[in-house]
């Protein structure tokens, strides 16, 4: 039997605050306590980004998912960046994930459930404190929030005032984020023009036209009936949210309201919060805090972890077993899945918890390259997809979605894809600040796959 203590809201006492009493690993060591209280200060006075009823409204559509009638996709970068931040980047972002979103759509007949690592998506947790180079220890980067990329002493010192910055930001881009999909750019009658230059001259951006083609020509065949395209608001606008990963709880808690409808908190800094691989200890504090709150929860899973710590999990973060609250995302490594995930499953199902089973296959696929350039293959994100639905299908449960990093920039960080990265090419624009990202074709390229493994 598991001795851990649950977390307070089963007992009524949670409140935003009480993670504190919890160890909280991959916390930054903030120099200065003053300024961090300053910020977070000024954080607690600004408007919330999200509201409660949007979180709502994805809980709602999560639950479809878990039961096959809606399909996730949340993808963006690893590590969103103050210098390259820019409109012409978000839109991009966006283009390629309106696209895989179509593909996905267009073979499986469900709804996608579109969600950006985006607007938030900043701090990283990091496998060693300091970073040695040459000789040098400095503390290692874990994200614009907390300090800068380069590797000097003053870029390295944690800097509050970045969380500031990194919540206006966030600000900014779900602005703009929402602008697009509510104002037009989104619409479906646009679905040719979100096929960037670069990627239409390859074989997956032709693939794509083709399927553009189909879907223009089914529209004009609706109208021919009669059908008033312009009056169906679901052709115009589309459902965008946003998550990250609930890493500085500090920030979390200063963006932590109470919905005035309801009574129950949510925290307002996204739309749907997860906790990673390195930080979801039972009894430590990002269970305790993301316990309290009402956004849907997502939980990444590794092929270390333990049926009973799962459960565990599926107890501590949904103990009134709602559809949708959880999603439970397996990075487990293309050679692991297959053994590793199967008793997972099957503990759940017989604690009888509702979970949407998501697959990253992107981080338990990282390795250096000899080249020094640390970086994925398309082809093990592919096996480690394949393993994870073949493992669905056996067990009878439902692949609810997949996570994915990604940007709609032509850069070269993972290998493989059918228009290939090869591995001369990772010099080329390795530009990420963090882990390797699918570019645009490849990300495609990745959407008709799992489209044809959601056919089956
Ligand atoms: C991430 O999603 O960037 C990440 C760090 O993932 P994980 O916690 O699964 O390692
Ligand atoms: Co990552």
């Amino acid at each position: 039997m598991t001795t851990v203590p649950l977390p307070t809201s089963a007992a009524g006492d949670w409140t935003p605050d009480s993670w504190r009493s919890r160890p909280a690993v991959q916390q930054p060591e903030w120099p200065d306590a003053a300024a961090l209280a300053d910020s977070l200060g000024e954080i607690r006075a600004m408007p919330p980004l999200v509201f409660a009823g949007e979180a709502r409204s994805l809980r709602e559509q999560l639950e479809a998912a878990g039961e096959g009638r809606a399909f996730l996709l949340v993808a963006g970068d690893c590590a969103e960046s103050f210098e390259a931040f820019s409109a012409d980047a978000i839109r991009d972002k966006l283009k390629v994930i309106l696209q895989m979103s179509v593909v996905l759509t267009y073979g499986s007949g469900v709804p996608t459930i579109k969600v950006g690592r985006m607007a938030g998506q900043f701090s990283k947790p990091r496998s060693s404190p300091v970073e040695v180079r040459d000789g040098v220890e400095l503390p290692s980067f874990r994200g614009d929030t907390v300090n800068d990329f380069a590797f000097e002493a003053a870029a390295r010192r944690p800097d509050p005032r970045r969380l500031v910055r990194a919540y206006h930001q966030s600000a900014a881009t779900l602005n703009l984020v929402r602008a697009f999909t509510k104002g037009g750019f989104a619409d479906l009658t646009r679905v040719h023009a979100w096929n960037q230059e670069f990627v239409a001259a390859t074989p997956e951006g032709q693939r794509y036209e083709t399927l553009a083609g189909e879907i223009e020509r089914a529209l004009r065949f609706m109208e021919a009936c009669g059908i008033d395209l312009h009056a169906e608001l679901q052709m115009h606008q589309v459902d965008f949210w946003v998550a990250h990963e609930a890493l500085l709880l500090e920030y979390e808690e200063a963006l932590t309201r109470r919905d005035s409808l309801s009574g129950d908190w949510y925290d307002c800094s996204a739309h749907m919060l997860w906790i990673g691989e390195r930080t979801r200890q039972l009894d430590g504090a990002h269970v305790e805090f993301l316990a309290g709150v009402h956004n849907p929860v997502g939980v990444k899973l590794g092929a270390e972890v333990g049926p009973d710590d799962v459960v565990g999990l599926c107890q501590a973060l949904n103990p009134t077993r709602e559809p949708g609250r959880l999603v439970l995302f397996t990075r487990m490594g293309a050679d692991r899945v297959g053994e590793a995930l199967p008793p997972l499953i099957r503990a759940v199902q017989a604690a009888n918890h509702p979970v949407v089973w998501a697959c990253d296959p992107m981080h338990a696929n990282t390795f250096s390259h000899a080249s020094g350039y640390k970086t994925r293959r398309f082809d093990d994100i592919m096996r480690e997809l394949h393993g994870f639905f073949a493992v669905c299908e056996a067990a009878d449960v439902r692949p609810g979605g997949v996570h994915v990093e990604l940007t709609g920039e032509n850069v070269t960080e993972c290998l493989g894809g059918s228009d290939s990265v090869l591995d001369h090419h990772l010099e080329e624009r390795y530009e990420t600040m963090c882990d390797p990202r699918l570019n645009a074709f490849q990300s495609l390229d990745l959407a008709f796959e799992v489209a044809a493994l959601l056919q089956r």
